[in-house]
């Protein structure tokens, strides 16, 4: 049995790309494995948040991880802030963190650019705060989408980092990243990641969606003019996403879809591709309403912050310990 850890921040509507690269492999995942899932709040706030809908996002979140199928019998699922340990390892991690490393990373490149304002959170959550999360659980496996790989290294990185200089404390965790849907594209800039944040509404596909808006959006996806459903990511980004989505939904590989759709017009393919995604979506948003008309939520991540918090603050002691923080206590 290993043990599983992955977060999600709470900073909008989660969209196909989550569910795909991320949410739906968790819940395989928690049959035979210890897992926590975290919200990760403390993350979100390191760019501007509305207090109240910052809170309504901690919820649907917490909604959303359990209707796509992850089972707080099976998993912990928890609110990072309500467990204390994370920011308090993250404290010692920056301090073993290099600030040329952390300016290498593409997210923090990608989110500060062109503003004026940018938090030093911005710069110290992805890896310092993120390792943080991930090492407090003695973590073997991180499952996430391709764009936490580059995270999941320095994460490595600075595991190993204290470990030679401290005591050999941490796990040094293992990325795994799914094999089909790992990076799903923009439905109209098929280049660019499909994102929570996109000003374009037409770019990404919602988890809430419904599916009327579902397959206006697939219908109006960015495609190409040769006709061919073809998986070719250079020269046919368009339809290899939504190939790569159809795949992913019914669980069919890429190379049989394009057999299947050999000859046939991309409007075919596209109203298909919608009916896989309306199909997979529908039943999560059925038990997200549910959930949310419900008191069920807080009771569970009450009991998920309990566990949680046990466990992190072993781990917390040990690490303090192999810094030299705080006093020894003398039993008394
Ligand atoms: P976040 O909240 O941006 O994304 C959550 C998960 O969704 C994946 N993902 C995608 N996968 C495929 N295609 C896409 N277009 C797409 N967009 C997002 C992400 O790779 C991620 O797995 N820093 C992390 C959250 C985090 C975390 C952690 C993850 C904090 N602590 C510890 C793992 C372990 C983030 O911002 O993910």
């Amino acid at each position: 049995m290993k043990t599983i850890f992955s977060g999600i921040q709470p900073s909008g509507t989660l969209t196909l790309g989550n569910y795909l690269g991320a949410m739906k492999h968790f819940v395989d995942l928690q049959e035979e494995n210890n897992c926590y899932f975290c919200i990760v709040d403390e993350h979100a706030i390191t760019v501007p948040q509305e207090r109240l809908k910052l809170r309504e996002n901690i919820k649907s979140l917490a909604a959303l991880y359990i209707a796509s199928g992850i089972d707080p019998k099976k998993s912990i699922l928890f609110i990072q802030s309500e467990v204390p340990a994370h920011t308090q390892l993250g404290w010692i991690l920056q301090s073993i963190s290099y600030i040329g490393e952390l300016e290498r990373m593409t997210q923090f490149k990608d989110k500060s650019n062109g503003k004026e304002a940018v938090s030093s959170a911005l710069l110290t959550y992805p890896p310092p705060l993120m390792a943080a999360d991930i090492l407090l659980y003695k973590t073997d496996i991180v499952p996430v989408g391709d764009d936490q790989k580059q995270h999941l290294e320095l994460t490595r990185d600075l595991a190993q980092r204290f470990n030679n200089r401290y005591n050999d404390i941490f796990t040094i965790p293992e990325i795994r990243v799914p094999k089909v849907g790992a990076r799903i594209m923009s439905l109209q800039e098929p280049t660019k990641k499909m994102s929570k944040s996109d000003e374009n509404l037409k770019a990404s596909i919602l988890m809430l969606d419904t599916d009327k808006q579902i397959e206006k959006k697939i219908k109006s996806a960015v495609t190409d003019s040769d006709g061919i459903v073809k998986f070719d990511k250079t020269n046919k980004p368009g339809i290899s996403n939504l190939l790569t989505i159809h795949a992913s939904c019914t669980g069919e590989s890429v190379e049989d879809l394009e057999r299947k759709y050999d000859g046939k017009g991309y409007g075919e393919f596209k109203q298909e591709t919608a009916n896989a995604v309306m199909a997979t979506l529908r039943p999560i948003r059925e038990k997200y309403e549910e959930l949310m008309a419900s008191d069920e939520l807080d009771r569970l991540l009450d009991e998920g912050a309990e566990k949680a918090n046990f466990v992190a603050n072993k781990m917390l002691a040990k690490a303090k310990k192999a810094i030299g923080l705080g006093r020894v206590k003398k039993k008394r």
